[in-house]
């Protein structure tokens, strides 16, 4: 079955290409001057990227389907305009064995949405005791090590786990936070926490523990260089004007280290907490106006390399209780494109083949994949978009068990109306 995608503006991490006419077939692009085709979509007013790519998002499964299943959580995905989407490990058991990596793929499989794709954890239950298997695990497809949620207090085991790590060429990602700076912080240290009379979690505890990582990975490299095996070390959701001060400095010097940012630390600071309503509440906490500005900044100067949602459903009931109580998280995977859209682009005059670019090549080249660019050949993995369409966010609809957002009510553009997977069409808006 052969698709003609007509008249959409062509738009990738190279540039914008203009109009063209896009033939899909046998899961790839076969043309981009039309052909014949069994079905046509329309797209005059759209645009046409490759699928987005998240590095980071939380699916909960196994064991917390109350809160996210694979289904639901790659049907949102979808319907987010993301082809790819890595789930986090810190499930209920955590995905520390092959096995457990494999019955997710296997369940996967039965499921029209994003692709998924496995990440585990780096040590056994997320305890910070003990390594996993990286070896297995990669076989069994797992393409990343990382106890995202939990804090590598032990910097021996953060050394060692990079070395198994890169003779199997995964990276390591970080929740670059120290435990004990950040004790019982709720939200970012400050004069709003301070008034508020609320524990904080300074920005220290995210800087310390980049810096102290970022010599781990300086002498991991020096020690593997005999071997021609690079550590790989990706820091999760970066949140601090200094920790990518520290990373741009790092990628100065040579280092294999990669970084992503999340559409909450771009768009939203701790003077939300002001009203204490937990909705607000994740980990690393919101932080300041210019911490947001030097984020922003180092979106569009590549220094972080893309988008990581960091999506984090909760059920409603977990995140009404208060400040003090309620999990840590903010779902988003529906709204991340439209919303840095609007925000970074027609706000702010960001780039939009940048914006694009760390949204599908970025977060892919952190994990060794290869980019998608719009080109005869190229996997058909896209997203169709209305640059021009304005909506309110309506958490309601959201196919997200977490039906909840800060961004309720925001208007905004960008909004994804179809999903393609290997030329499927995994998700399109209703007419
Ligand atoms: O806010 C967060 N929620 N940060 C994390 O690192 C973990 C996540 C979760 O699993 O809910």
């Amino acid at each position: 079955m052969k698709r003609l995608i007509k008249n959409a503006t062509l738009v990738d991490a190279r540039g914008n290409h203009g109009k063209a006419d896009v033939l899909i077939g046998e899961g790839r692009i076969l043309s981009l001057s039309g052909g014949d085709a069994d079905e046509a979509i329309e797209a005059d007013g759209l645009m046409l990227a490759p699928g987005f790519f998240d590095p980071h998002a939380h699916l909960r499964e196994p064991g917390q389907e109350v809160k996210e299943d694979l289904e639901s959580g790659l049907k949102a995905a979808a319907k987010g305009g993301y082809t790819g989407v890595v789930a986090m490990p810190n499930t209920t058991p955590p995905i520390d064995t092959p096995e457990a990596v494999q019955a997710l793929y296997k369940r996967a499989r039965a499921i029209p949405g994003a692709r998924l794709y496995v990440s585990a954890a780096l040590t056994q239950g997320q305890e910070g005791a003990r390594l996993t298997e990286a070896g297995l695990l990669k076989a069994a497809g797992a393409v990343l090590l990382t106890d995202d949620g939990h804090t590598n207090e032990d910097g021996g085991l953060l050394a060692l786990g990079l070395r198994y790590a890169a003779s199997y060429g995964l990276p390591v990602a970080v929740h670059a936070e120290n435990a004990g700076l950040r004790r019982n912080g709720v939200m970012n240290e400050g004069p709003v926490s301070e008034r508020l009379g609320l524990p904080g979690n300074p920005a220290v505890a995210e800087t310390a523990r980049i810096a102290r990582d970022l010599e781990i990975l300086r002498y991991v490299q020096q020690a593997l260089e005999p071997t021609g095996h690079t550590p790989r070390l990706h820091v999760q959701h970066l949140s601090t004007a200094r920790g990518l001060e520290l990373i741009r400095a790092a990628k100065a010097d040579g280092l294999p280290v990669t970084t992503e940012v999340t559409p909450h630390h771009l768009t939203l600071t701790d003077a939300v907490l002001e009203g204490m309503d937990p909705i607000y509440k994740v980990a690393p906490p919101l932080r300041t106006q210019a911490d947001v500005e030097a984020l922003i900044q180092g979106l569009e100067d590549g220094t972080i390399d893309g988008i990581g949602t960091d999506h984090a459903p909760h059920t409603l009931a977990e995140k009404e209780q208060d400040l003090l109580r309620a999990p840590f998280g903010i779902p988003n995977l529906e709204v991340a494109f439209p919303l840095l859209f609007t925000e970074l682009v027609l706000k702010r005059g960001l780039k939009l083949e940048v914006l694009i670019a760390r949204f599908t090549d970025g977060p892919r080249r952190a994990l060794g994949l290869e980019p998608i660019h719009l080109e005869e050949g190229a996997p058909a993995d896209l997203v169709l978009f209305a640059p021009n369409a304005e909506r309110p966010v309506d958490p309601a609809h959201f196919v997200s068990k977490a039906k909840f957002s800060p961004w309720s009510g925001w208007k905004l553009a960008g909004w994804p109306v179809a999903t393609l997977v290997e030329g499927q069409v995994v998700w399109r808006a209703e007419a």
